[in-house]
């Protein structure tokens, strides 16, 4: 079953079942300028199978249950890190705020669920997972929406259940490549505490061959 459902400020709105269309509400745009760049970042990294990230995201999940529900935040058009994990048996669930990336991410994963809303806004399916992953988002929202998520996916991961997301492992902010807006990092050691406080520990942390840093976290 695909669930597609896009929140407006009023509530959430369900835009049906099987493959739909988000419908764009103008001057309501959480994705971070990611839908106004998504006529260049659909046919590019959303096109490319073995994307950078596809190959970490592949190891972590080795460590996960059998056929495991797993939560893309900031899921994008699921290619290449829903793919992979969709190609090993695991049950993904997508979350995106961008209308054009969430129904690119239907148009090739039809049966897979995915919202199209805020992960700050979103409920995330009002269910637990056995593991958690977002690439490319955390850095995206401000500070404190980032020490809240963590604590939002703490609240939604089974006990023993595994995060992984990418963000720089110094403090620091700089302009997003593709939308020149500011990009912020906690760093390493804010993000140990969050964490911490949040019942998760950081077990370990791993770089790509595009030179992303990946925090990798299990929850107590
Ligand atoms: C750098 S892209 C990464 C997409 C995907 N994870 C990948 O690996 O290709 C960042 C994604 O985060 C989404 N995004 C940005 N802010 C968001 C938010 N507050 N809630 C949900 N998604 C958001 C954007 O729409 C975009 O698809």
């Amino acid at each position: 079953m695909v669930v597609a459902r896009h929140r407006v400020q009023s509530g959430i709105q369900y835009c049906g079942l099987g493959v739909v269309n988000c419908p764009r509400l103008p001057n309501f745009d959480k994705s971070n300028g990611y839908e106004e760049i998504a006529p260049l970042f659909v046919p590019g990294r959303g096109s490319n199978t073995s994307g950078v990230g596809a190959s970490v995201v592949a190891e972590w999940s080795q460590r996960l249950p059998r056929g495991a529900a797993i939560l893309d935040l900031g899921c994008g058009t699921g290619v290449p890190i829903s793919q992979v994990l969709i190609e090993r048996g695991f049950k993904v669930y997508g979350v995106d705020a961008s209308p054009s990336m969430v129904a690119a991410f239907q148009a090739r994963f039809p049966n897979v669920p995915v919202e199209c809303a805020a992960v700050e806004d979103s409920d995330l399916f009002g269910r637990t997972f056995d593991g958690a992953v977002a690439w490319g988002l955390f850095f995206l929202l401000d500070i404190g929406v980032q020490r809240r998520l963590i604590a939002k996916i703490a609240g939604v991961l089974a006990r023993t259940g595994k995060l992984v997301f990418t963000s720089p492992s110094q403090e620091s902010s700089w302009q997003d490549a593709m939308t020149g807006r500011t990009s912020i990092s906690l760093g390493y050691e804010a993000y140990r505490q969050t964490l911490e406080s949040a019942g998760m520990s950081l077990v370990g942390t791993r770089r790509d061959l595009g030179d992303n840093h990946y925090y990798i976290a299990e929850k107590r």
